[in-house]
């Protein structure tokens, strides 16, 4: 099977933040690791690669090098979320005239056009009692259930000038005839195998079900729901599980809530990753000394989409930086920080591609334009590790149907399994070399 269609598999197995730590955690167990959980002590045996998840929506995948020392950490980042509605929660349902409509609230920067006029599904986790338990289901109601139908152009005749969306006006989907509501209880407590009495509380989140596909002349471009950032959550693990086992310790990185500013308890803007690299030194027998110092000689590549020079506005891209999709990985630049690349990390991760075979572009924003944000450096403020921000040029990005090139998702793959088997190593007079 081909990268892109393997790719299209896991987008389609991952509707949900909790659904992409599923479809994870699932190929991680395949091959081979272990689920720990952060409330009980870490027990880990050398050479053995684990997985710890936060919420169900974040997780940290890491192999024990074969002598059982960290020398350093190589770690590769992506988030698992995406813009979507989030249905309200408790109710689900009201009667807007003739209809049920789904009350939902924005979650994350969309492109507001791009969700009308399509089938949606909803997909996340629902929280039952059973017995004295309280059990939370990862459910994907998996049916064209849900459309947020557009007005026609003969009631907005400036439709096509102006368009603007009300979020609790326009925004609002529908569920069929006013005679369905209180059927959405009903559909989660069956998605979640529970009796509806036991049905306690919910988070789902909207999505469209149409399956990506690639295409262009020569199948060049890939487009799906999702692409920012499940293509780069995709080829991250795809080169952490191909890699071969090296002396430092590979870290995969999956935060939640990037969309919406990291800031939680599972974002990258806590101390997930912190404690759990934490845990593992004490696990090893090391000390909090032992851990700054794996920190300090290590590395990080924050892998988030990036934006491809658009064909027809090409004046929106920096006139000196032009990605392009199929022209290998973007690494970013801001001055302000916002990208955390600076001149040791783009001549890091520059090199290791150079030896991986595999193209660099650059990206920065254009000077008057504000631009948006990622993982790398909210997630520095944590673990202060140098790191690199970088991405595979797409068009169309927060879209509900992202573009993005079928070649650049095997380029970031292989520069990642290179990356998971090397080793960082400076010397005192800040020299460094790959090994
Ligand atoms: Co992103």
């Amino acid at each position: 099977m081909s990268t892109a269609s393997e790719l299209l598999d896991f987008i389609q197995s991952s509707p949900s933040p909790f659904h992409t730590v599923k479809t994870v955690a699932d190929l991680l167990r395949d091959a081979g690791f272990i689920g720990l959980t952060e409330s009980e002590p870490f027990r880990l045996t050398a050479g053995q690669g684990y997985f710890v998840t936060r919420n169900g929506s974040s997780l940290i995948a890491f192999r024990i090098p074969e002598n059982g020392r960290v020398p350093s950490f190589m770690i590769a980042a992506a988030h698992t979320d995406s813009p979507s509605f989030k249905i309200t929660e408790p109710g689900g349902t009201e009667v807007a005239g003739f209809y049920t409509r789904i009350p939902v609230e924005r979650y994350g920067g969309m492109l507001s056009a791009t969700w009308f006029d399509r089938p949606l599904s909803a997909a996340g986790r629902v929280v039952a009692a059973e017995g004295e338990a309280i059990v939370p289901h990862t459910v994907d109601l998996d049916r064209d259930l849900f459309l947020i139908p557009s007005v026609a152009i003969h009631m907005n005749r400036q439709a096509n000038e102006n368009a603007s969306y009300n979020a609790a006006v326009d925004l609002q989907p529908i569920a069929g005839s006013a005679a369905v509501r209180g059927e959405l209880p009903k559909l989660l407590a069956e998605a979640a195998g529970v009796g509806t009495d036991n049905l306690l509380s919910y988070e789902l989140y909207l999505y469209p079900r149409c399956r990506g596909t690639v295409w262009g002349i020569e199948d060049e471009f890939i487009s799906a729901p999702r692409l920012d950032d499940l293509q780069c959550v995709f080829a991250a693990l795809r080169g952490f599980l191909s890699a071969a086992p090296g002396e430092a310790l590979p870290v995969l990185f999956l935060p939640d809530n990037e969309e919406v500013g990291s800031q939680t308890k599972q974002g990258a803007a806590s101390p997930f990753l912190s404690d759990t690299l934490l845990s593992v030194i004490e696990a090893l027998g090391g000390t909090a000394g032992d851990f700054r110092r794996a920190v300090a000689g290590g590395f990080m590549i924050s892998a988030d989409n990036a934006h491809a020079v658009h064909p027809n506005h090409p004046e929106y891209a920096a006139s000196t930086h032009r990605p392009v999709m199929n022209g290998g990985i973007v690494i970013k630049h801001n001055a302000a920080q916002r990208y955390a690349t600076d001149a040791i990390s783009e001549a890091v991760f520059a090199s290791l591609c150079r030896r991986a075979g595999v193209p660099v572009q650059h990206f920065v924003n254009r000077p008057d334009m504000a631009g948006g944000s990622t993982v790398g450096n909210i997630s520095d403020t944590q673990v202060p590790i140098c790191t690199v921000d970088i991405g595979l040029p797409q068009l169309a990005m927060h879209s509900c149907f992202e573009t993005a090139g079928v070649k650049d998702t095997d380029y970031l793959a292989e520069a990642m399994k290179r990356f998971f088997s090397s080793r960082l190593v400076k010397s005192a007079d800040g020299a460094l070399s790959l090994l």
